[in-house]
C-alpha cells in the first residue's frame, strides 16, 4: 500500500503527493487508476472463471463522477445508481442505460420517470407500493419495466448497525418472512407494465465474515424454489448485492474477491441443482471493494496541540465535512506524513478535523513525528467519502484527482467560494439597510 519514492515522499499512481498538493491544494481526495481497474478485472475474472453467467455492477453510492463511470464501462462492468443524481451522471457519462441497475426504498416520480425514459436494464422494485406506482408509469410512458425484487433475507451481519440492511428489522426490501415477498412475486406478475426477471439482497457493508454470504446464497435458492412451485415464478437473474469488507487498518484481515467467489459460487449451483433449478445470472454489486483502498485523502497538518500526560491533537484542513465515517460508523483509518513517509512511526496522536465540532478523524494512531505543514495522507478513502461529503461550515468540497504511471487527471474539481454561495438568493426585504423594527409585519 505505502509506495514512497526517493525523496522520502508517498506517491499514488506512480504520482508524487507532495507535487499534487502543491498543484491541486488541500484536501485532496486521490484515486489510484490501476488499483480500481484492477480490483474490477479480480470481480469479474474470479466470479466468470466459477460461474457461467456474471455480471458484476459497480455500486456507484461509493463514489460517483462522470469520469468514473467511463471507467466502469471501459472495464465492462454494469451499474448500480440508487438516486435522480447518480443516474443522471451516469446517462451524462454515455454509460450504457441497459448496464444500469436502478435502486432505492422510495423512488420519486422524478426518478421513475427518468428510469423508464432512460431506459435502465433493470429496476430494483423495494416494495408492493412500488410495485404498482412503476407499473402505472411504465403504462403511462408506454413502456414495459424488468424489474428485479430486492427481498429481505432475514440475515443478521457482523458489521455496524447503520451498514446492515438484509436483516427482518430494516426499511429495505420486501420480508421473506411474514409472506410480503410472496404477495410482491405474485402482484409482479399480474401488473401488465413489469417483467419480473430476477431477485435481489443486499445484506450489508464492509462484512469481514463470509459466512452471512453463504446464507444469503442457501435463502435464495430455497425462495426461488419455492417461487416456482407455488407460483410457476422463473428466476432469469439472481443479484446477492455487494458488500465485501476491505483493509482500513493493518488489524483488518478481509476475505479476497476470490474467497469471495469461492464461497458463493460453487454453494450456489450446488442448492440450485439440488432444487432442479436453472442457473440465472449472477449478479453482484461491489462498491467499497471497488474503490475503497484505492483512495487517499491528503491533508495539511495545521495546528500540533499537546496535551501534558495526556495525548497529541493533530488538526488537519478537512475533517467531518470530507469524511462522516469516522462520525457515523466509528470508522477507523491509518495515516503517514506524506513528505517524510520513509520516517518510522514514532508518535502516538489523535487526528482531528477543523470543524465546529468533534471531528475526530483518527481516534489513535502512530505517525512520524509531526509538525505544522506537513501533509498527512489518510488511507482506505475511496469509499462513502467524496460520496458522503457535505458542505458542513461552509467549506468547500475538495478536488478529486486520478493518478496513474505517474499522471494526474481531474475528476472532480475543487468547488469555490463563489460556489458556495450561487444559489443562494436574499429575499428583498433583507436588502434594507437599516430594517425597521416589525419589517416583517404584515409578511405572513
Ligand atoms: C443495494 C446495495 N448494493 C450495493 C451496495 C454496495 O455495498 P458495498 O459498498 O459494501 O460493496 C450497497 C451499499 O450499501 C447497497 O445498499
Amino acid at each position: 500500500m505505502l509506495v514512497v519514492n526517493e525523496r522520502g515522499h508517498l506517491t499514488v499512481g506512480g504520482c508524487d503527493v507532495v507535487q499534487l498538493a502543491h498543484k491541486h491544494g488541500t484536501p485532496l481526495y486521490l484515486y489510484d487508476e490501476q488499483r480500481i481497474r484492477t480490483r474490477c478485472r479480480e470481480y469479474v475474472g474470479e466470479f466468470s472463471a466459477r460461474y457461467p453467467s456474471v455480471e458484476i455492477a459497480y455500486a456507484g453510492k461509493a463514489a460517483l463522477t462522470t469520469g468514473l463511470c467511463r471507467l466502469m464501462y471501459q472495464e465492462g462492468m454494469g451499474l448500480d445508481v440508487a438516486s435522480a443524481g447518480e443516474l443522471y451522471t451516469a446517462l451524462q457519462a454515455r454509460f450504457p442505460a441497459e448496464r444500469i441497475k436502478m435502486h432505492g426504498n422510495y423512488k420519486s416520480n422524478l426518478e421513475y420517470r427518468m428510469a423508464i425514459e432512460g431506459g435502465v436494464g433493470r429496476v430494483v422494485v423495494d416494495s408492493l407500493l412500488e410495485l404498482r406506482q412503476l407499473d402505472s408509469w411504465a403504462d403511462k410512458l408506454g413502456r414495459v419495466a424488468d424489474i428485479l425484487l430486492r427481498v429481505r433475507p432475514g440475515i443478521d451481519t457482523h458489521t455496524h448497525q447503520l451498514i446492515q440492511t438484509g436483516q427482518v428489522d430494516s426499511k429495505f426490501g420486501v420480508g421473506i418472512y411474514g409472506g410480503e415477498a410472496r404477495r410482491a412475486v405474485e402482484l409482479a406478475g399480474e401488473l401488465g407494465s413489469l417483467r419480473l426477471r430476477g431477485l435481489h439482497c443486499h445484506i450489508g457493508s464492509q462484512l469481514i465474515e463470509i459466512e452471512g454470504f453463504e446464507r444469503a446464497v442457501d435463502q435464495m435458492v430455497s425462495f426461488i424454489a419455492q417461487m416456482r412451485d407455488e407460483l410457476g415464478f422463473e428466476c432469469e437473474d439472481l443479484d446477492l448485492g455487494g458488500g465485501l469488507g476491505i483493509r482500513y487498518t493493518q488489524h483488518d484481515e478481509p476475505p479476497t474477491v476470490a474467497q469471495l467467489a469461492e464461497t458463493i459460487c460453487p454453494r450456489l449451483r450446488e442448492r440450485l441443482g439440488a432444487a432442479g433449478l436453472p442457473e440465472p445470472r449472477l449478479i453482484l454489486e461491489p462498491g467499497r471493494s471497488i474503490v475503497g483502498d484505492a483512495g487517499v485523502t491528503l491533508y495539511t497538518i495545521g495546528v500540533v496541540k499537546e496535551i501534558p500526560d495526556l495525548r497529541t491533537y493533530v488538526s488537519v484542513d478537512g475533517g467531518l465535512s470530507d469524511n462522516p465515517r469516522p462520525a457515523l460508523y466509528e470508522a477507523v483509518y491509518e495515516a503517514v506524513i506524506a513528505n517524510r513517509a520513509a520516517e518510522t512511526p514514532a508518535q502516538w496522536v489523535r487526528v482531528a478535523g477543523k470543524h465546529c465540532e468533534t471531528d475526530t478523524l483518527i481516534d489513535d494512531t502512530e505517525i512520524a513525528p509531526p509538525q505544522p505543514g506537513d501533509l498527512l495522507a489518510v488511507f482506505s478513502t475511496g469509499a462513502y467519502n467524496y460520496a458522503m461529503a457535505s458542505n458542513y461550515n461552509r467549506f468547500t468540497r475538495p478536488a478529486v484527482v486520478l493518478c496513474c504511471d505517474g499522471h494526474d487527471e481531474l475528476l472532480v474539481e475543487r468547488e469555490t467560494l463563489a460556489d458556495l454561495i450561487a444559489r443562494d438568493r436574499i429575499p428583498a426585504h433583507l436588502l434594507v439597510e437599516e430594517p425597521a423594527a416589525d419589517v416583517c409585519a404584515g409578511q405572513g
